[in-house]
């Protein structure tokens, strides 16, 4: 394991974390693919039952953050995103193993997430166990206008 992930640490987030938030979301998005959210729309979700925010840092600086939530048993990874210059080097693994520990803690039996045709996570959302379960067509919309399609990916949690 390398050494960015042995430096760095996971918790659990809240609105106060959310202004860092924005700043990787800024970072880490491609504005050409609309797949970042607002901040109001961060805060919107985070003020929601069921909703949770996990922050991975580096020293005195937060690098990475997944957002989730639950309804009934099933979870929702909502958003995954690590600083560019912190990426390849297991940070985002780690969060979405944190999101899919709580989501056990929380009694989900099955977790989902949505992510756009093309995005490279999908080989990280398949190595932590996820399949695709569904596509959706034109759900994104870039900066530009132009439309990407969503796929879903599912993983039971027992
Ligand atoms: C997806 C993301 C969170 C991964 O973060 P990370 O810190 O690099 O994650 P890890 O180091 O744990 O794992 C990365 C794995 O994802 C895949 N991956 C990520 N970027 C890749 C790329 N450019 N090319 C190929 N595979 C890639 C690989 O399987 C890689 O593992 P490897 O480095 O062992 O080959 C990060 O790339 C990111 O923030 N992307 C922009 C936001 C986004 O699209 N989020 C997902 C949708 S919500």
């Amino acid at each position: 394991m390398s050494t960015i992930l042995n430096q760095s640490e996971l918790r659990e987030g809240g609105v106060h974390d959310l202004p860092h938030v924005a700043g990787i979301m800024r970072d880490a998005f491609d504005p050409r693919f609309g797949e970042a959210w607002t901040s109001a729309q961060c805060m919107g979700m985070l003020s929601l039952p069921g909703v949770w925010l996990v922050i991975a840092s580096l020293g005195e600086q937060d690098m990475g953050f997944a957002l989730a939530r639950i309804a009934a048993d099933e979870a929702e990874l909502l958003l995954l995103a690590t600083r560019p210059s912190a990426r390849r080097r297991g940070m985002g693994g780690a969060l979405l193993r944190a999101v899919i520990e709580e989501a056990r803690a929380r009694h989900a039996t099955r977790i989902h997430l949505e992510v756009r045709s093309g995005n490279d996570a999908v080989e990280l959302y398949r190595r932590e166990g996820f399949a695709k379960v569904g596509e959706r067509r034109d759900y994104y919309r870039g900066k530009a206008g132009q439309l990407f399609d969503a796929h879903t990916y599912a993983r039971d949690l027992n």
